[in-house]
């Protein structure tokens, strides 16, 4: 396995650029997600690395060596798709000793190989099956079996999982994680699943509209985003915004236009009436039985067993709180919450830079 570096990236269709100046270094058998809002450049970004796409402008590194000129087989970096793009006609074993023959790999190694990889896999009772003949969980396997069995240097997914129904995605996110804990192969991995860019990266990318947020640990993003744009991004449900004037007086706090006060522990880095959006997670929030605290009206309560999900209409807004405890409350109910001071999140209203 190798490093990636990706340096200065430009990207241009025509007259559009959708990759205008990417940076980031991927340490050799990291984990790292892609993520981003629709058309923001994650499967361009790939093709780019595979080869598939040329670059406009920088470098593109594997191992150090600039791989910018070498042709998407003689980069040693395998590519599973979406879709999958398995070979219809050719049998499951024939899909997964392809790219081999290609190679120039002798018929006894490919057999081996497909017979290792299918096994690690669950796949070998399906060898003799061709692609439409297995649902969509196997195929998706044999997609990853195909980039496996070439043992390349780094592993780019598109979205592998998209197509498949939450328990299995569930079950394949597992699977992944245990295929690279044991390979160790470098992965970039680009999801639009905020749980599997959580659980499974050691660091996510921030991508927007071809430009990155910012780049960090899944908790570091969480804890300390440095805008609103990958505040509201990362976490799911997303962060409350709450828009307001800080105030500075009688203990740091920002104040609504309807004057409802939001707490602050520490001294932003910002000057008395300036606009700004206070962020609060909806797990930061305390429900306070005593009547003290903002008064707001309950919209929608889900409990899902282990947590319970309040919606309610907080000055003027409707704000997702979630509790760890069970409530008991209905539609049309008045509670009192608390944000938590400390973990609240403040930002600038016009850049959505981080003040705090
Ligand atoms: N061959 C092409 N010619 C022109 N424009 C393209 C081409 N391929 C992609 N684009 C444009 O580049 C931008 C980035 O596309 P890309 O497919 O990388 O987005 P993405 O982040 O993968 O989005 P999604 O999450 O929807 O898959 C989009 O605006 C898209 O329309
Ligand atoms: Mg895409």
């Amino acid at each position: 396995m190798s490093s990636i570096s990706i340096r200065q990236l430009h990207k241009r269709y025509g007259d559009t650029e959708v990759i205008r100046g990417v940076d980031v270094d991927i340490a050799e058998g990291e984990f790292v997600a892609l993520v981003g809002p629709s058309g923001c450049g994650k499967s361009t970004l790939l093709r780019i690395i595979a080869g598939l796409e040329s670059v406009t402008d920088g470098d593109i590194l594997l191992g150090g060596e600039s791989i910018n000129d070498l042709a998407p087989k003689d980069r040693n970096i395998a590519m599973v798709f979406q879709n999958y793009a398995l070979y219809p006609h050719m049998t499951i074993a024939q899909n997964l000793g392809f790219s081999l023959q290609l190679n120039g790999v002798s018929k006894a190694e490919i057999a081996v190989r497909v017979n290792d990889v299918a096994q690690s896999l669950g796949l070998t009772a399906l060898l003799e099956r061709l692609p439409r003949q297995l649902s969509g969980g196997q195929r998706q396997r044999v997609a990853m079996g195909r980039a496996i069995v070439r043992q390349p240097q780094a592993f780019l997914f598109d979205e592998p999982l998209s197509n498949l129904d939450a328990s299995l995605r569930v079950r394949m996110r597992t699977e992944i994680k245990a295929l690279h804990q044991r390979l160790r192969t470098t992965t970039i991995y680009v999801t639009h699943d905020q749980v599997e860019a959580m659980t499974m990266a050691d660091r996510i990318v921030v991508l927007r509209d071809g430009l990155i947020e910012q780049v960090g640990t899944p908790l570091e993003l969480y804890d300390a985003p440095r805008n609103a744009f990958v505040a509201g991004f990362i976490g799911s449900p997303s962060m409350n915004f709450i828009p307001g004037r800080l105030d500075l007086n009688d203990g740091p706090h920002v104040m609504t236009d309807d004057g409802l006060r939001f707490p602050l522990t520490a001294q932003p880095n910002a000057i008395h009436g300036s606009r700004v959006i206070y962020g609060a997670r909806p797990e930061h929030f305390v429900l306070d039985a005593t009547g003290r605290g903002l008064s707001a009206e309950v919209v929608v309560v889900e409990p899902t067993g282990s947590e319970t999900q309040i919606a309610v209409r907080l000055a003027g807004q409707d704000v997702i709180t979630a509790f760890r405890e069970r409530i008991d409350a209905r539609p049309g109910d008045q509670i009192h919450l608390l944000p938590h001071g400390d973990r609240a999140h403040l930002f600038d209203a016009d850049s959505g830079i981080r003040l705090n």
